[in-house]
């Protein structure tokens, strides 16, 4: 297991970062660009471990993929242009790569499995299989569903009306991309509005796709064409950047290129609250998601309450934000937010056992936790709990921590940025 030590001797963080390519949106690049008929290309994905498991899933359907870095060819032959994989699937850590390719082969008509690594094993699926399930899908797994390894008997699906009891867009995509398939109308009704980049893309490849309001519609379709996208900097990753601004003394970051949909970027609107010193330049809105560069310099923070309908908003940057709340004035609330529980870890559990560690005074809760902002962390040997955004997170308390802090299972940002560590020295002056 490999280690990575951080100093943290109070170093400004300064100069300019572009984060690696979305996450979310380079999934659903190649899968929706598979889907398409003709050669989609795509600029600024993402090249790590999670949209690798994507691209080999695709690939195992019979879609010729070419992946040069952050280029990627991919050859559609349109919605029926899938073949029956000749393994099982493998979705790695990827819930995403697992979830969607639920809904997508729901409808096609051969017999394919999926599986992950120990810890998407551990993440209910019932969430998806549940709809599928009315939507006529035939679908087998351990705890009736509910656990990977899962079988998948594709064939003819019809249209429902599903309001998903929890907010997820993992969820919602899955229903929608089953939806290009099934007979009538699918129409996914959110309580809480989750990050929309299936619909936005789904919509540029010209889909007819429709949103009114929380509710979103699909019919079945006929073929689409091929696009060209780019994806933007991935909002998740700056994150860990913006905070690491926030809380030490002399920074000043420009972070550019970032996607910043207003259902990914409740980050910014939460940091804008705490008092942190943000400002958005640079803006288009050109291909199918509004991008900047974001400006951050250090601040003195306060406490927030978050809770409703930013916590879908904020929902990876959660961990991150916990960590800026130890530098903030008073005591900052996470709250309804039990569905950090069944992310890669459990993560209300591993940000409280390791913050607690570097000394942070933090109480949790079912569906959240509270912190009181000290304004200071100890050194610490730390534990990245095998979860990507739970690594890079306690890295950036570490660069306020005092002394040498070390967190074990380092190598698991792979997972999401595999060049965090190096653009993390970089930055620190
Ligand atoms: C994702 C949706 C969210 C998010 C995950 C990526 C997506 O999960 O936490 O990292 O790409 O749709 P849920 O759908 O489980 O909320």
């Amino acid at each position: 297991m490999s280690t990575e030590n951080i100093i943290g001797n109070q170093a400004p963080i300064q100069g300019e970062l572009t984060p690696p390519g979305d996450k979310s949106i380079s999934h659903r690049s190649v899968m929706i660009g598979s889907l398409a008929k003709g050669t989609t290309l795509v600029r600024g994905f993402l090249d790590c471990e999670d949209t690798n498991s994507t691209l080999c899933a695709m690939k195992l359907l019979g879609v010729p993929i070419e992946a040069l870095g952050t280029n990627v060819e991919i050859k559609g032959s349109g919605l029926m242009g899938l073949s029956k994989p000749y393994d099982v699937i493998d979705a790695g850590n990827s819930g995403t790569t697992a979830r969607l390719l639920m809904g997508l082969l729901s409808a096609q008509d051969f017999l394919s499995e999926i599986t992950g690594d120990k810890y998407l094993r551990a993440r209910p699926m019932r969430r998806v299989v549940d709809p599928l399930r009315l939507m006529g899908a035939k679908i087998t797994g351990s705890e009736d569903g509910n656990r990977l390894p899962i079988t998948i008997n594709g064939g003819e699906l019809r249209g429902i009306s599903y309001e998903p009891p929890v907010a997820s867009a993992q969820v919602k995509s899955a229903v929608l991309l089953a939806g290009l398939y099934a007979e009538g109308v699918t129409e996914v009704k959110e309580r809480k509005a989750t990050r929309d980049h299936t619909e936005r893309m789904l919509s540029y490849f010209g889909a007819n796709v429709q949103t009114d309001g929380n509710t979103i519609r699909i019919e079945k379709q006929d073929d689409f064409n091929s696009a060209e996208l780019l994806v933007p900097a991935d909002i998740s990753s700056a994150a860990f950047f913006m905070v690491a601004a926030l809380i030490n003394p002399g920074s000043e970051v420009l972070i550019k290129n970032v996607g910043i949909n207003p259902l990914r970027s409740g980050v910014i609107d939460i940091l804008k609250q705490m008092g942190g010193d943000i400002e958005i330049t640079n803006y288009s809105d050109e291909g199918c998601e509004p991008l900047a560069d974001i400006l951050v310099r250090s601040s003195g923070l306060k406490a927030v309450q978050i809770k409703g309908d930013m916590i879908p908003k904020a929902i990876d940057e959660l961990p991150v934000i916990a960590v800026a709340a130890c530098f903030a004035e008073g005591e900052t609330a996470i709250r309804e937010a039990g569905e950090l529980r069944v992310k890669e870890t459990d993560r209300i559990k591993a940000v409280t056992t390791e913050l607690r560690k570097l000394g942070a005074s933090i109480d949790e809760f079912d569906d959240g936790m509270v912190k009181k902002g000290t304004g200071v962390l100890r050194s610490a040997k730390c534990s990245g709990w095998g979860d990507h955004r739970i690594a890079m997170a306690l890295a950036v308390a570490a660069t306020r921590a005092e002394g040498e802090t070390e967190i074990d299972g380092s190598e698991c940002v792979s997972v999401s940025y595999p060049g965090f560590f190096q653009d993390l020295r970089h930055l620190r002056k």
